[in-house]
């Protein structure tokens, strides 16, 4: 029987897994619950489990017939966002202001679901290791587990990352060699200037007219500072000040992101972003601080598997249903310093096309959880051939 076939048979199960984690959503490194139900499900399966690695992550070995086979991890996240869930579904969120809007549960759900399948069927030499990660959501989770010598205490020849795109097409796995998501970096900037009744403006420095002049500014370091042919994002996403109408505020905080792909353009964008700092401080007779921080390096899928991930694909849903070279997003992803570590490959998976992935009505597609699972079970039965 294929993987497909064997897991569709327990699919309502573990669909009922996914409804009953996305029901307690849990925000990164605070995943106690979800990593103790992984942890139990795992060790119900036969698998030797580790618990507690990078905070709340949960590593689990399971060795084939022999081990004379290669090591292949397979990695899941299990953390939620900050969203109030705006959906009306049976199983929505019960703890307010908590939600899984990107299917980290289906995620998890679907890495299960590859553990148990293999478990069963033990239809390989080598060993797999399932890696259930915290805090994927800017919270530096895959930082902290390597930090905790995830590979130096499970070490594994390559690892392969899989996740959802509710933008359809559905059932089609999309992946390529090279780089897939974009480097992310958070800024804060935070402009003290000197606070005055409204009516006597001459008194103060206002925050908020400096920093509305430097969020323009900032516009021009994508549209006349980086090469036009490399990709770079910068997004304000943040802008914080005041309290009432009658008095100019002593300060004003900006917060947002930087996307590159280029290590260049990357710290040309973090330059630019002092410098117009520094000289609409001057311009402005202000005082502004710049923090940047390094949040996600660029995910950057190794040739070998991407093909191997994209060829395991067509196996498994025909080669209508797989893109082997699709286009890189801006989005990032902490998978990313795990394939920095080991070779790996990156893939999403395309679900019923629906709300977008951190939005308050998104929902995993469960339809998706077999087609996940034996995609992830699969990898393990070819890939840990020697
Ligand atoms: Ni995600």
């Amino acid at each position: 029987m294929s993987p497909l076939d064997r897991i569709k048979t327990y699919a309502d199960e573990l669909t009922a897994l996914r409804h009953d984690i996305h029901a307690h959503p849990e925000l990164g490194f605070e995943e106690v619950r979800t990593a103790g139900l992984v942890a139990d499900l795992l060790q119900g399966y036969g698998i030797e489990v580790h618990r507690g690695l990078g905070g709340t992550g949960v590593v689990g070995i399971l060795k084939g017939r022999t081990e004379n086979g290669r090591r292949i991890g397979l990695r899941a996240e299990m953390d939620a966002l900050p969203i109030e869930e705006a959906t009306n579904l049976p199983y929505r969120s019960t703890v307010p202001g908590k939600m899984h809007a990107c299917g980290h549960d289906g995620h998890t759900t679907m890495l299960v679901g590859a553990a148990r399948y293999l478990a069963e069927t033990r239809d390989f030499d080598g060993t797999a290791v399932f890696v259930f990660q915290p805090a994927e959501e800017g919270l530096g989770g895959a930082r902290a587990m390597i930090k905790d010598g995830l590979f130096q205490k499970f070490p594994v020849d390559e690892i392969y990352g899989l996740h959802n795109s509710p933008n359809g097409p559905h059932g089609r796995l999309r992946t390529r060699p090279g780089p897939i998501m974009a480097a992310a970096d958070f800024f804060d900037i935070r402009i003290i200037g000197r606070g005055a009744h409204a009516a006597e403006p001459q008194r103060g420095i206002d925050p908020i007219v400096v920093g509305t002049a430097l969020a323009q500014a900032m516009q021009s370091i994508v549209a006349r500072n980086a090469d036009p042919l490399k990709s770079c994002v910068v997004s304000i996403t943040q802008f914080h000040a005041g309290a009432a109408y009658n008095v100019i505020p002593e300060s004003a905080h900006l917060a947002g992101t930087i996307r590159t792909f280029d290590a260049a353009i990357r710290s040309l964008a973090s330059e630019r972003i002092r410098a117009l700092a520094k000289g609409y401080a001057a311009a402005y007779g202000a005082e502004i601080e710049v923090e940047i921080q390094d949040v996600f390096s660029v995910l950057e899928n190794s040739a070998e598997q991407a093909a191997a991930a994209a060829e395991i694909a067509t196996e498994l849903f025909g080669s209508d249903n797989v893109e082997a070279d699709c286009t890189p997003r801006m989005g990032s992803e902490d998978f990313a310093d795990m394939v920095m570590a080991v070779p790996g490959a990156y893939a999403w998976l395309g679900g019923i096309p629906g709300p977008g992935l951190h939005n308050a009505s998104y929902n995993f597609d469960d339809s998706l959880i077999p087609l996940g699972s034996a995609y992830l079970a699969r990898l393990v039965e070819r890939r840990t051939v020697a």
